[in-house]
């Protein structure tokens, strides 16, 4: 059971990070840990991940990411909830661009309506990148999704991310993207000059750090 594997490792360690394919079973792993439990990642979340990205974003960008336009180009998963939630959060202005089919879930939606705020939803990825300062994407198809690959991949056909789409972004845009990639971006793009993807990885384990502090209150 969860809960007796919660109690055991609780007395192996200070804190245990959990990277599952249950939002339910952090739940339930919390009810039983006694240590600082972390989400590592789940099927609707990332926040480590994009707690890492907001800071690589303003210290490239060198200004708080409240004044910067941020886009989002492809499938609308726990990386993006995650960034939505940051979005209402750090209160930066955010544009998904997605097919029709595959917008955020309603309840995530209604949270941020909730929060009394809004994010701009585009079907042409075009629109979605007008005026961005940075674009994030990531896979269409991530490490929990039970969907059809190929019928998935062949709905974001539009949305693969190449020189022309960051041409219609500011000029000075940045390109980020949490890894692993697929082919939701070109090698040109991913590996070129407005990209800082590697930075941005490089980022996750300072970032990381921080977040093992605030556990422990030791954070300045
Ligand atoms: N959306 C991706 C993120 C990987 C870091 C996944 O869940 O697989």
């Amino acid at each position: 059971m969860l809960a007796d594997t919660a109690k055991i490792l609780s007395t192996y360690g200070d804190g245990f990070m959990l990277r599952t394919d249950s939002d339910n079973k952090i739940q339930e792993f919390c009810k039983y840990s006694n240590i600082p439990v972390i989400n590592g990642l789940s099927p609707s979340s990332h926040p480590t991940q994009i707690l890492s990205d907001v800071f690589t974003v303003e210290e490239l960008k060198k200004k708080p990411i409240s004044k910067l336009n941020v886009s989002w180009i492809g499938d609308c998963n726990n990386v993006l909830n995650s960034l939505i939630a940051a979005s209402v959060k750090f209160s930066f202005h955010l544009s998904v661009g997605c097919p029709k089919n595959y917008k955020p879930k309603k309840f995530v939606l209604d949270w941020v309506k909730k929060n009394k705020r809004y994010i701009n939803i585009f079907h042409d990825p075009k629109k979605a990148v007008k005026n961005a300062d940075v674009i994030f994407s990531d896979k269409v198809i991530s490490l929990n999704d039970r969907v059809d690959i190929n019928h998935k991949i062949k709905e974001f056909k539009k949305f693969k991310i190449d020189e022309k789409l960051l041409n219609s972004a500011k000029k000075n845009v940045i390109f980020l993207h949490c890894l692993p990639r697929g082919n939701e971006v070109t090698d040109k793009v991913f590996l070129g000059k407005k990209s800082h993807v590697w930075q941005q990885a490089a980022n996750r384990v300072h970032v990381q750090k921080s977040i093992l502090l605030y556990c422990f209150d030791k954070l300045r």
